[in-house]
């Protein structure tokens, strides 16, 4: 049986955490219990059906990089003197999809350097103040600073540049890669600009059941801003790390899921959808989020509106699809819209996969201290403050990638 609760384990040993009768991520389908590492393939591959079929609905293959074209539009020296910042513009199959825009900072480094990518709310220029970095044309939520009529003006570069500290990446030894979500999929429930539309059939004008919505589509995106790093001669191909904040953090949580290639995943502030657990019944309930967001998950998650105890999974499960790869939670005392106890929680209930898997696990029984990093293979962080992405946050990022990355390509 599936769901099984995991509650005496927990109640002995945690006394902080609740299993709320959390599915037991390492029982088969069948009741089979996962006692070996290498019976994990199979349960790995149930789970990610069922992610696929209750919450993100399957992705198309991504298509391979020598059917995917880069042009360089962008790469001038910058930040000082210490790195370049580069824009591409990657157009890939099928025809119809339309392109993707990504921004790169690039320290000089004279050796293949680790890099991060994440997607950005409002557009490259937003993330940049730099006035050569294209203005993105398409759809944009409004409000948002220098956003008029759902369009980026002028007055929007440099909007966003707090969450992309591209300097500091460069001082730290990382690339820094950011790219919008609107250029895969708009954030609002349409089907028909975007990336959905080049896979629809002669007179489909909605993803059919079991196919992918929003985050599905913007997780497919982050995976193939993705092959291009890894074919660029200045970036390490087996350090290429992700990070999401919020909407963006449940994306990089999918696409580290579905994508081995990432190294290493940062879910910032992910809450519910993401890190958060489901059952947690704290802060952002499926209802809500279904309802606010209609065309961020399949149809079938909003069947579980109020009724989160039914779902066959939970998200502690879609962290442990990253394991054994260094997977690192932080959240912010006063967004308690994300729970950070529902993902700290999340950590713990992950973590038998990835000490099956031969690694540390997660090395905290009660929530830390503020500003204290759990550095374990599953990290966790809590910091005071709002749901925002900040520089500060940003070193937490680097000292857990410094601590759990190999430290040099030949590694
Ligand atoms: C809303 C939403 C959250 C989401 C957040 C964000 O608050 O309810 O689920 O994480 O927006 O993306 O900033």
């Amino acid at each position: 049986m599936r769901l099984l609760a995991l509650a005496s384990l927990f109640v002995m040993t945690l006394h902080a955490i609740e299993p709320y009768g959390i599915p037991d991520p390492m029982v088969m389908e069948d009741g089979t219990p996962v006692r070996e590492a290498a019976q994990w393939p199979a349960c790995k591959a149930e789970t990610m059906r069922l992610f696929e079929k209750f919450v993100h609905g399957k992705s198309p293959e991504l298509p391979p990089w020598d059917q995917c074209r880069a042009e360089t539009l962008l790469e001038k020296e910058a930040f000082g003197g210490k790195g370049l910042l580069r824009e591409v513009v990657i157009h890939f199959p099928p025809a119809g999809t339309p392109p993707v825009y990504l921004l790169i900072a690039i320290p000089k480094a004279g050796q293949p350097v680790p890099s991060f990518v994440g997607l950005n709310f409002v557009g490259n220029h937003a993330a940049s103040p730099d006035p050569s970095v294209r203005l993105s044309d398409v759809w944009i939520p409004s409000p948002n600073p220098g956003v008029v009529d759902n369009k980026a003006t002028e007055a929007a570069r440099g909007t966003d540049a707090a969450s992309w500290p591209f300097e500091l990446a460069v001082e730290r030894g990382y690339a820094m890669a950011t790219l919008f979500h609107g250029d895969l999929d708009p954030d609002r429930p349409d089907w028909q600009e975007g990336v959905h539309a080049a896979f629809f059939a002669p007179g489909q004008t909605q993803p059919g059941e079991g196919e992918w919505a929003a985050v599905g589509a913007w997780a497919w995106g982050l995976r193939i801003a993705a092959s291009y790093l890894m074919a660029q001669p200045e970036l390490d191909p087996k350090r290429v790390c992700l990070m999401g904040h919020s909407r963006n953090g449940k994306t990089a949580l999918w696409a580290g899921a579905q994508d081995e290639r990432f190294a290493l995943v940062v879910s910032n502030q992910s809450g519910c959808g993401g890190a958060a657990l489901s059952r947690a019944g704290r802060g952002e309930q499926l209802a809500h989020i279904n309802t606010r967001f209609p065309h961020w998950f399949v149809p079938r998650f909003h069947a579980y509106n109020g009724k989160e105890n039914e779902l066959p999974l939970d998200q502690h499960q879609l962290l442990a699809l990253i394991a054994p790869r260094p997977l690192l939670v932080c959240s912010a005392e006063e967004d308690l819209w994300a729970d950070p106890q529902g993902e700290f929680e999340s950590c713990v209930a992950a973590a038998p996969v990835y000490r099956l898997l031969g690694t540390d696990g997660f090395a905290a029984t009660a929530m830390p201290p503020l500003n204290h990093l759990v550095n374990s293979q599953i990290g966790y962080h809590i910091r005071p403050g709002k749901h925002e992405v900040t520089a500060a946050d940003w070193k937490v990022f680097f000292d857990f990638a410094d601590a759990r990355l190999p430290k040099t390509k030949s590694e």
